[in-house]
């Protein structure tokens, strides 16, 4: 099934399952969000780059083949639990609305890059950064040069707005692209970050993706969803079934970095309140405001009850599954003579942790 999009006309075609019963989420936040750039969408490249990163490879960097494009495979097989189309413009404009577009918060950003031992000014690259809620702190938590990612123009240019009015813009670079094709050249970052964005690709082909990308002793730090319990109740089965069939618990993560050769620096659940105080709370907040605007709307308010729905069902089964941060390390080790010989090329000091 297809549609435009209700801002950009663009023709799309979503991904989500949604059939009106289950609770939305970020998940549908993320493949909506992947469908909104058609083909032939090209990335923006800022006018000035942090120092050391290939501006040249940058402009070559494609958005891809998104998930919210059409494929031969769609067109034989279509998806007859598409959602409408009125669910998505009211799912953006619930969604757009607020400060961030998945779990997380300044605490658990600072407590993850608290397992890091970084330069005094890191070079990072935060993947799939949404409206860029972690993006900003991590351009507080640190003195680096931030390298904001997201495939949804949208909230690509709302960041570019929230780092210029804090006068950042010296130093975040927020840039439409597709985090399946980085177009970086290798050993570029000191950190690479993402928060509720990989498991779009899959977790183990981000890893294999982006450690060539890592300096030598560099960190990649992510955030996904996980099983906490091993029999969850069944409604919470089926719906993780639908949206993400792949989901794991934090042990099979802890080995997809190892499987990576990544070292495990450390890992940690999200707390409520990064549920809560970002997220869910505006997320309520922002469905009732709607609904006093669609009060004659019938098709929007049953949306905004499917949306409504979720922190709801976080709610009931938070015991059943949550997010969890990882904090992993390529190894400090690189190249360095005729005969291969491994040595650290800088071991981080005690005064580069923040
Ligand atoms: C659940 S949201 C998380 C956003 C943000 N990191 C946060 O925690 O608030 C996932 C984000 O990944 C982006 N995304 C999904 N697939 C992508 C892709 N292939 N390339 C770039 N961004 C992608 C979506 O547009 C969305 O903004």
């Amino acid at each position: 099934m297809e549609w435009r999009h209700p801002s950009s006309g663009r023709e799309i075609r979503k991904t989500h399952r949604g059939d009106g019963r289950r609770p939305a989420g970020p998940r549908d936040f993320a493949k909506a969000h992947s469908a909104d750039n058609g083909p032939g969408w090209c990335p923006e490249v800022p006018s000035t780059f942090p120092l050391g990163l290939d501006r040249g490879a940058l402009t070559n960097w494609p958005v891809g083949p998104t998930m919210g494009q059409r494929t031969e495979a769609d067109d034989l097989e279509p998806d007859m639990t598409e959602p409408s189309p009125r669910f998505w413009g009211i799912f953006f404009e619930v969604y757009e609305a607020l400060p961030r577009q998945g779990p997380g918060n300044r605490a658990c950003a600072a407590r993850a890059l608290g397992l890091c031992r970084l330069p005094s000014a890191p070079t990072v690259l935060d993947l799939g950064c949404g409206i860029g809620g972690q993006t900003l702190h991590l351009a507080e938590l640190t003195s680096g040069a931030v390298v904001a990612v997201d495939n949804h123009a949208p909230v690509i240019e709302r960041l570019r707005w929230s780092v210029a009015e804090r006068g950042l813009s010296y130093r975040v670079w927020p840039m439409v692209a597709d985090i399946a094709h980085p177009a970086f050249a290798a050993e570029r970052f000191d950190l690479i970050w993402s928060e509720g964005a990989l498991y779009n690709i899959g977790i183990e082909r981000a890893l294999q993706l982006y450690r060539p990308l890592l300096r030598p002793g560099g960190h990649l730090a992510f955030s996904d969803a996980v099983w906490r319990k091993e029999d969850p109740p069944p409604e919470v089965r089926e719906l993780f079934e639908q949206d993400y069939p792949t989901m794991g618990c934090a042990t099979d993560v802890v080995a997809v970095i190892g499987r990576c050769d990544l070292d495990l620096l450390g890992h940690f659940t999200l707390p409520d309140e990064a549920w809560w105080d970002d997220f869910y709370t505006p997320m309520l907040r922002r469905v009732a405001e709607l609904r006093i605007k669609y009060a004659a709307d019938g098709e929007a308010l049953a949306v905004l009850d499917q949306i409504g729905a979720e922190p709801e069902f976080y709610r009931r089964h938070s015991e059943s599954y949550g997010y969890e941060f990882f904090v992993a390390r390529r190894k400090a080790l690189r190249s360095t003579g005729p005969e291969s010989a491994l040595l650290p090329r800088r071991e981080p000091q005690e005064t580069d942790r923040r």
